[in-house]
């Protein structure tokens, strides 16, 4: 629902994954990392767990992410598994009941054990910042890692961020500011990281410190999205179209309105569903919204990232196509080289699934695949 999980992308990108691997290439494409920016509260948090489109991180008023959560999304097919890059199908159904479960989140910090119940990774992500922080408001750089397996995600991080803060409250040191800030700088400073420059709509996007610190890491607005959230709470009579329009603070990306779950929605357990269908009414009966309804929201949102993501692909599809082209000449020197008696299964599985292949991806890796060309940003 509404997540970064364009099944034509998954495809694109398993099929990349599964040529490389059988061809002893680990991790060919390495995907962005999607990283939130912004103030304490400005609704960070809820855009990552929209774009995922699952509900489990933890939200709310005051200071909740108290130290960083690197999510890694692992696209996993039901009942593979992945030995040597070579795909296959578990023997017996019946002999790892929990594998057979299709989504799961695992914890670096507890290894081996399977969350299926997302509600428990939230509390699990509660329970270990609170374990290194205290329960007073304190805040830790060492960051929380996640995986999260499923066969509905594409292979990257989303990294979730403290917020950026200027006055300590509780067991916050002093130097809160400059904490937070070295740890989001050292996030976004990655040439790799998208950066979701997150800032609320009822308030100043002059002061928006999210897109103050994006612009150091990123002046010329590369890789910054600006998402503007809340805007629901926003005084009647007021809107954003002068900020999508580029005319307050340009960004080369723009700009996404976003309406996130309110905290009396979170209080009573309101369905991420039902939170998307609430925003696609808003933006279309909104009359400032109406006439522009398809670049509004989380969906939108969600496309954009995989149109940069796509673009990142391409860019790095000359060097695929390069590497590819050259361990088939190496194959095929090698099994010639055998002789027809060896040339048994592997050798000729290897020649299939990577013939297969450009055959099937030609039009994307020469370059005119109409999707990829007709991206625009
Ligand atoms: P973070 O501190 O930046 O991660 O922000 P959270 O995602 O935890 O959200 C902070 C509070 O703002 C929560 O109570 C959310 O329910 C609320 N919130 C976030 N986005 C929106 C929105 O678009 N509309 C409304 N009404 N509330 C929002
Ligand atoms: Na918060
Ligand atoms: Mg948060």
């Amino acid at each position: 629902a509404g997540g970064i999980s364009d099944p034509g992308l998954i495809t694109l990108v398993n099929k990349l994954q599964d040529v490389f691997t059988t061809v002893g290439v680990q991790n060919p494409i390495d995907l962005p990392q999607i990283v939130v920016v912004g103030s304490q509260s400005s609704g960070k948090s809820s855009v990552l767990e929209n774009i995922v489109g699952r509900d489990f991180l933890p939200r709310g008023t005051g200071i909740v992410t108290r130290r960083p959560l690197v999510l890694q999304l692992i696209n996993r097919q039901p009942g593979e598994v992945k030995t040597n890059g070579v795909k296959q199908e578990s023997i017996s159904a019946g002999q790892d009941k929990e594998a057979n479960v299709d989504e799961w989140g695992e914890f670096l910090h507890i290894p081996g054990q399977k969350f299926h119940d997302f509600n428990k990774i939230r509390d699990e992500i509660v329970k270990e910042t609170e374990a290194k922080t205290g329960r007073n408001a304190g805040i830790s750089p060492a960051p929380i890692n996640l995986r999260i397996y499923s066969p509905n995600v594409l292979t990257l991080t989303l990294v979730d961020l403290p917020g950026l803060t200027k006055v300590p409250v509780g067991d916050q040191p002093r130097d809160i500011e400059r904490q937070i800030k070295e740890m989001v700088l050292k996030q976004i400073s990655k040439p790799n990281a998208i950066i979701l420059a997150v800032t609320g709509a009822n308030t100043d996007l002059a002061n928006s410190d999210g897109l103050k610190l994006a612009r150091e890491v990123d002046p010329e607005g590369q890789r910054t999205i600006g998402v503007l959230t809340k805007v629901d709470l926003m005084d009647e009579g007021t809107d954003v179209v002068d900020i999508l329009a580029g005319r307050i603070i340009p960004l080369r990306l723009g700009y996404v309105p976003v309406v996130n779950r309110g905290q009396r929605d979170i209080d009573n357990k309101k369905a991420i569903t039902a939170a998307l269908e609430n925003e696609k009414n808003f933006f279309e009966n909104h009359k400032a919204y109406r006439n522009k309804s398809s670049y509004c929201g989380t969906p939108y949102l969600a496309r954009k990232l995989n149109l940069i993501l796509m673009m990142h692909i391409k860019q790095t599809l000359p060097d695929i196509k390069a590497r590819i082209q050259a361990s088939l000449q190496k194959y095929t020197t090698e099994l010639q080289g055998l002789g027809d008696s060896m040339l048994g299964n592997s050798g000729n599985i290897v020649l299939n699934i990577i013939t297969e292949f450009t055959n099937e991806w030609r039009t994307v890796l020469e370059g005119n695949n109409t999707e990829l060309s007709s991206v625009e940003l």
